[in-house]
């Protein structure tokens, strides 16, 4: 196991009717600032809650966050901050929503002229305005870690952010809250989960028993729970460990001890940030061509995958390993997503040489867990989910 430090301060507030708990977790004299996205809180009853939680509290609103959140939008929500005195932020959405709070924490006491640059110069947030979320929508883990991205439609980038200043001070997790969610989003939820562990998971073995028994745990939760919460999100069983395997297959534990990929991530933002594609459906496209391509440094932890998550256990290492990424694959369509960049785009052409020219022009060279996944093979990747 390698050497790690962990700390994470969000506090859980987890059950049903949580919502009401919100009224003991800001402070009575904040000057708050409520942000959401394009209103389904508005129509599933949830801003009513959490209205209500707040009657005591002094509240401005900002609505209309969109998915991929949109830096020109946040910075007409920055100019309520400043303008209006803003103390605290409340994100009531799901992580697009609380991504562009935890930008505008950032930003509200960054003390350059350009915000931007938080994104483009990689500059780490070690402090930021306080905040806290009620999450509407698991999939991102972004309610319990200190991580960002944000989207720039003007230059048609999506990049991340972060830094320990950026971890909510609270976050409130109602089940009940996935009655609502459309099919869509569900399917992209658990895509994005299955995905998160995947990318903290799907490396090469380091003795960390504990780490890989939790990450294949969450994998097979969000196995047994997907056709049950797909049928029926008002189960409140199923949803429960929905959210929950969402929360921790990305607050930061599964993570320490081990290396790491997040390589999915990279070119999967790229195509979001080219084609406007879901983010959990760029991850069900680049990461079985990932795995394929990746395959002699991955096969060990392939083949562990396979025999502990989906019960192959007859054959060499290298069957077992490949037939884990076809289960993979198939797990993705079950959920209606699909995985070829054909299927979602007919202007594909290019693409692979476009995102392997960004890498090389980001510095970003050697990419994965041995830091040598250069453009030039980001290029074949993406060729390969044609
Ligand atoms: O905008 P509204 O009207 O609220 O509708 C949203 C949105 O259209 C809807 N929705 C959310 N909760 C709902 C609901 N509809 C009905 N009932 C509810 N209870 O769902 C749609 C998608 O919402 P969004 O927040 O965009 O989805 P998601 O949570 O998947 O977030 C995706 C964003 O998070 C980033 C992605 O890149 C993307 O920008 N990520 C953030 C991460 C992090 N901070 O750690 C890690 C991830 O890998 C990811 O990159
Ligand atoms: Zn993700």
């Amino acid at each position: 196991m390698n050497p790690f430090e962990f700390k994470n301060p969000t506090k859980i507030i987890f059950g049903k009717d949580s919502i009401k708990k919100l009224e003991n977790e800001i402070p009575t004299d904040a000057k708050v600032l409520l942000l959401y996205g394009g209103g389904s809180i508005k129509t599933n009853g949830i801003y009513n809650q959490v209205k209500k939680a707040l009657e005591k509290v002094n509240v401005t609103e900002f609505g209309g966050i969109p998915a991929n959140p949109e830096y020109a939008v946040l910075m007409d929500a920055l100019k309520i901050i400043k303008n209006e005195n803003i103390t605290y932020l409340l994100a009531v959405g799901g992580g697009s929503v609380i991504d562009g709070t935890k930008f505008l924490a950032s930003a509200a006491i960054y003390d350059g002229d350009t915000p931007w640059d938080i994104l483009s110069k990689n500059i780490r947030t070690e402090k930021g305005m306080p905040f806290g979320t009620v999450l509407t929508l698991p999939a991102t883990g972004s309610e319990m870690n200190s991580g960002a991205v944000i989207t720039r439609e003007e230059t048609k980038e999506k990049l991340a952010m972060g830094g320990p200043g950026l971890f909510p001070e609270f976050s409130i997790l109602d089940p009940q809250v996935i009655a609502s969610i459309p099919q869509r989003q569900l399917a992209n939820g658990i895509t994005d989960a299955f995905t998160h562990v995947l990318e903290q998971y799907m490396t090469y073995p380091v003795e960390a028993s504990l780490q890989d028994r939790f990450a294949e745990s969450i994998l097979q939760t969000l196995i047994e729970i997907a056709p049950k919460i797909l049928k029926d999100p008002t189960d409140y069983k199923a949803a429960s460990n929905f959210i929950w395997s969402c929360t921790m297959a990305l607050n930061g534990l599964i993570q320490k001890g081990v290396p790491t990929d997040w390589a999915v991530h990279a070119m999967g933002h790229e195509l979001t940030a080219l084609f406007g594609i879901d983010h959990a459906r760029t991850l069900a496209v680049i990461a079985p061509s990932h795995y394929k391509f990746n395959f002699e440094s991955k096969k060990e932890k392939l083949e562990q995958y396979a025999e502990r998550v989906w019960n192959i256990t007859e054959g060499s290492i290298d069957s077992k390993a490949h037939t884990a990424i076809e289960k993979t694959i198939t797990f993705f369509h079950e959920l209606g997503i699909n995985t070829k960049l054909s299927d979602y785009t007919k202007d594909y052409d290019g693409t692979a040489e476009e995102i392997a020219k960004r890498f090389t022009n980001r510095g970003w060279l050697g990419l994965g867990e041995h830091q040598s996944l250069s453009p030039d093979k980001v290029e074949k990747i993406v060729k390969m989910t044609y």
